[in-house]
């Protein structure tokens, strides 16, 4: 679904990203964990068109989409959640969920769609009219997935959906994420915490200092703890 080729992405003189070649399948969860400076928000951000890939190409469904504004990439339907749970403060619940919705035109299926997250995301129908500031960092991470659901995505990236929340809120932030990926979603999740993003994860890759040093099965990964002290620095705890 997704084709990366020796993308790479440069700030002026500091390479962020070094020729990483993957792949996402379609019904897949990938991992991509990686040491904070990895290059992993640069990674994910030049995939959807918010920073520019300097060389090599993105590939959706079989299309390149390398240099394609982001508005049109969220239209194909590949959606990212940036790092921060970055949601409109001043705004309401409402409004931050209509506004993810600003790619459809088609009414009758945004509020479909709405029903379908208020349904999934049940404190965000409680929350509906409050403005965003008054929400917990938990409940801004949740209307901030639920925000880019609103675009209808058929591949979702998350960028540390459980950065800087408490372990049960964390809990419950993957425990979405299962379901989504029950619900047919592919999605390529960005974390700090490995243990147990390769808990839910089908497949992982590793970045350290821009360069892909693993792929493979978040199994295989997960059961090593010569890998994921390698890697991650954290092996058996
Ligand atoms: N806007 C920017 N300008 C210059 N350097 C940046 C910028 N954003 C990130 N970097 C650098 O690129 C590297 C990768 O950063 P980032 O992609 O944020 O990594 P990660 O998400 O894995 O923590 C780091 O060395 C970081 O300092
Ligand atoms: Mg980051």
């Amino acid at each position: 679904m997704l084709q990366l080729t020796d993308v790479s992405v440069s700030y002026g003189p500091i390479q962020a990203v070094r020729n990483v070649s993957a792949t996402v399948e379609q019904g897949e969860i990938v991992a991509l964990l990686g040491p904070n400076g990895a290059g992993k928000t640069s990674l994910v951000s030049s995939i959807v068109g918010i920073i520019p890939v300097s060389s090599g190409s993105v590939g959706f469904d079989g299309e390149d989409i390398t240099r394609t504004p982001v508005e049109s990439i969220v239209r194909k339907g590949l959606t990212l959640t940036p790092e921060g749970r970055r949601v409109f403060a001043g705004l309401s619940v409402a409004e931050n969920l209509r506004l993810g919705a600003s790619t459809q035109s088609d009414r009758a299926a945004v509020e479909e769609t709405l029903e379908t997250y208020l349904e999934m995301f049940p404190i965000l129908r409680e929350r509906y009219h409050q403005t965003a500031t008054t929400l917990s960092g938990g409940e801004q991470q949740m209307l901030a997935i639920a925000r880019s659901l609103m675009s209808r995505p058929r591949m979702l990236m998350l960028d540390e959906p459980s950065l800087g929340l408490a372990p049960r809120v964390v809990e419950r932030i993957f425990e979405h994420i299962v379901e989504l990926k029950q619900s047919g979603l592919t999605m390529l999740v960005v974390e700090q915490n490995a243990t147990e993003a390769l808990a839910f994860a089908d497949r992982a890759y590793v970045l350290a200092s821009g360069k892909l040093v693993f792929e493979g099965a978040a199994s295989e990964l997960a059961s090593s703890d010569r890998l994921m002290e390698a890697y991650l620095g954290t092996g058996v705890d």
